[in-house]
């Protein structure tokens, strides 16, 4: 029996590209960047499978130009809001990605970037790589105290928690803001439930865990950044577009809050003459929070094993579409 044909759209991980490979009649895209959307549509044509990045927009049209013979969407990430599930759904073509095994490596990375932005120290570093460091300072890039502040969290998912539960850590108050309260998360991490609009006049540090919907598309605007207090510190390690970067911009350069930390961008990858990069009380990096070896691996090993499920008729390990199979 011949074996199904598939796209890969990047260079994965071993672990996972070697599953693949041995399984399937494999096409993989080994430019640095993504395959452009024109490149995508071709390679897709007549494949039984896709193994996808979130770095390709899976639409309407993609799907048709796959056609009939596409059974299987697997991404590697957990995000899925670059492919139009509803469209997958009616065509009965499941969607894999990869949710759990990234959310400690998030939520450590999110704390990195809190950590940062609080105590300045990439401002800190470009100082002494400039040569400016003359003696100690007793004003010298005095920052945020972390410990004993209050941390807001907006979606109190696996993430957010996993957050949270590092938080006690520094003795913090925590409070978060989601669609649904959740009370044994609650217990477990010692974080009070409250209104965004609470939290947002409360927290000292917000760091945001939401998905990118319709709904929480620059869920973090003007209004919001104005009544933050002026030394807040913000974190968003969800999707860029939950920020209105221009909002943002402003906030930073007249001092509504202290400093931004962001691992995520609107657009992506952030031009690099984009003004946002011309503050120092901004850091920013490329979409990494979930970039460690161990993690990477594995997010490549479980889109392997959906993507193979998937080509075998069988349900997908992890489904981002589980209505598929109703
Ligand atoms: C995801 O998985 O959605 C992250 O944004 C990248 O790991």
């Amino acid at each position: 029996m011949s074996k199904p044909r598939v796209f890969v759209t990047r260079l994965i991980p071993e672990k996972g590209l070697h599953m693949v490979q041995e399984f399937c009649h494999c096409e993989v895209w080994t430019d640095e960047t993504p395959p452009p959307y024109e490149v995508l549509l071709e390679k897709a044509k007549g494949v039984d499978g896709l193994l996808s990045l979130l770095t390709d927009r899976i639409d309407l049209n993609l799907l048709d130009a796959a056609g009939p013979s596409l059974r299987v969407i697997s991404q590697m990430a957990v995000g899925t809001d670059n492919i139009d599930i509803p469209a997958a759904t009616a065509r009965h073509i499941p969607v894999g990605n990869t949710p759990g095994v990234l959310t400690e490596t998030t939520a450590d990375f999110a704390w990195a970037l809190l950590m940062a932005a609080a105590r300045r120290v990439v401002e800190g570093e470009k100082f002494v790589q400039a040569g400016r460091w003359k003696t100690w300072g007793p004003t010298l890039l005095m920052g945020q105290d972390v410990h004993g502040a209050t941390l807001g969290i907006i979606g109190f998912g696996r993430i957010g928690q996993a957050v949270a539960r590092r938080a006690r850590g520094f003795s913090m108050r925590i409070l978060y803001s989601d669609p649904q309260r959740r009370p044994e998360a609650e217990i477990e991490t010692g974080a009070e439930y409250a209104t965004q609009d609470e939290l947002l006049v409360k927290a000292d540090f917000i760091t945001l865990h939401t998905p990118l919907t319709q709904e929480t598309y620059h869920l973090i605007s003007e209004a919001q950044l104005r009544v933050m207090k002026p030394s807040a510190v913000l974190v968003n390690t969800s999707r860029g577009g939950v920020v209105d970067p221009d909002a943002l911009l402003t906030a930073l350069h007249e001092g509504w809050i202290a400093a931004a930390a962001l691992d995520v961008t609107e657009p992506e990858p952030i031009p690099a003459d984009n003004p946002l990069l011309q503050l120092e009380n901004l850091i920013i990096v490329p979409h990494i929070a979930s970039a460690s070896v161990q993690t990477r691996s594995t997010m490549a090993k479980m889109a392997a094993e959906n993507l193979i499920a998937g080509l075998k008729g069988e349900k997908l390990p992890y489904c981002a579409n589980p209505e598929v199979y109703q």
